[in-house]
């Protein structure tokens, strides 16, 4: 799919820009141009990826005419570039709403100047029945995207626009995991929320694979939605404890704007809610048509015995599990 291609990644220099480049670099690739604000972030990842075929393009997705510049020639977008850290997009939600929402209409308007093939944003379960101002923001972004191609004049525009949705990734900036690390590591105190709380697990390689796998499966104004299992604050606890010695704990109560479990798939949204063997896919409410999807979408099956897919009603990994999860990441040195 990406031999002889040109793709551009904007937030290139984040955590899942990084992951997909080097993912990228792999396959015969022509060119990755990687967008984003800070130059030395890219004086940084240029010096740690040193092939010929990154381009490193200073932008900021606020900025159309320099996103349309960015996009000329290019085949593929993935739009990861984002403000994301819960606390500093509640303190400063009209930023989220410049970057996040007008950003990712810029960066859509920008594939349909530039004729971009297919476009791909990544989204969050934060978004689902949103609670704080950054998933509000992400829902926007969503619905740009799965709703771009609704009213464009498909003989004239030929960008088709898809969405992922999923969960922190496991040992992201300012999530859970490295949080109760550091604790237990410095002697503090593990403050817990609430032992039930219970949130999805995604390793950045299967965050990778949901990406790639949407990129090349997606028509067009689809959700894709990893199938996950969960685990609970509780669990948690009791497998760092057991890899990394005793803790005092203190349960804090769940934060302004978090929720006690998260949703990848919500009641109303199982209504349109599709799977194959390794993914969920929300498709268009638009036009919806069970036939049509059927034919259209290889092996597809609607969803069955599912009201919600939510991180309490998911499967749960058990403490062995996330042992070795946890240990396999590489989190704990
Ligand atoms: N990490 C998770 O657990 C998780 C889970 C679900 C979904 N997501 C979504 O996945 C995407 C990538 O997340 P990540 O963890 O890789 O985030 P990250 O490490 O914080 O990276 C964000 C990237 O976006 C760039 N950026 C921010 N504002 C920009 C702007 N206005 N214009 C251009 N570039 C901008 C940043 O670089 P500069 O600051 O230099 O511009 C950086 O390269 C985000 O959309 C996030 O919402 C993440």
């Amino acid at each position: 799919m990406y031999d002889g291609k040109k793709i551009l990644i904007t937030g290139g220099t984040g955590s899942l820009g990084r992951a997909l480049t080097k993912f990228l670099l792999t396959t015969k690739i022509e060119q990755i141009r990687i967008f984003s604000r800070n130059e030395s972030k890219q004086v940084e990842m240029e010096s740690e990826f040193t092939d010929e075929r990154l381009r490193f393009l200073v932008g900021d997705v606020r900025d159309f005419k320099r996103l349309c510049r960015a996009m000329e020639e290019i085949d593929f977008v993935f739009h990861a570039a984002a403000l994301k850290h819960v606390p500093k997009v509640e303190y400063n939600p009209f930023e989220a709403i410049k970057t996040n929402v007008t950003g990712s209409q810029n960066v859509i308007e920008a594939c349909l100047h530039e004729n971009v093939d297919k476009a791909i944003c990544i989204g969050t379960d934060k978004a689902v029945s949103p609670l704080n101002t950054y998933g509000a923001t992400k829902l926007l972004m969503e619905k740009l995207f799965v709703t771009a191609g609704n009213y464009i004049n498909s003989e004239k525009y030929r960008t088709r626009f898809i969405a992922v949705r999923y969960g922190n990734v496991l040992g992201s900036s300012g999530s859970v995991v490295p949080k109760f690390i550091s604790q237990i590591k410095n002697k503090e105190i593990l403050t817990i929320t609430d032992p039930k709380m219970t949130r999805f697990s995604i390793t950045m390689n299967e965050a990778l694979d949901l990406i790639v796998n949407a990129m090349k499966y997606g028509k067009g104004s689809e959700i894709f939605v990893p199938k996950l299992r969960s685990y609970t604050l509780e669990d948690l606890k009791k497998s760092l404890i057991a890899l990394l010695g005793p803790a005092q704990e203190k349960i804090i109560g769940v934060r302004q704007g978090e929720k006690l479990h998260e949703t990848l798939i919500n009641q109303d949204e199982m209504n349109y809610a599709w799977e194959t063997d390794d993914m969920y896919m929300i498709t268009n409410q638009r036009g919806y048509n069970e036939e049509r999807i059927k034919k259209s979408y290889n092996g597809v099956k609607k969803i069955q015995n599912l009201e919600k897919y939510s991180s309490d009603v998911a499967e749960k990994i058990s403490v062995n599990e996330l042992k070795a999860l946890i240990t396999k990441s590489g989190l704990l040195k």
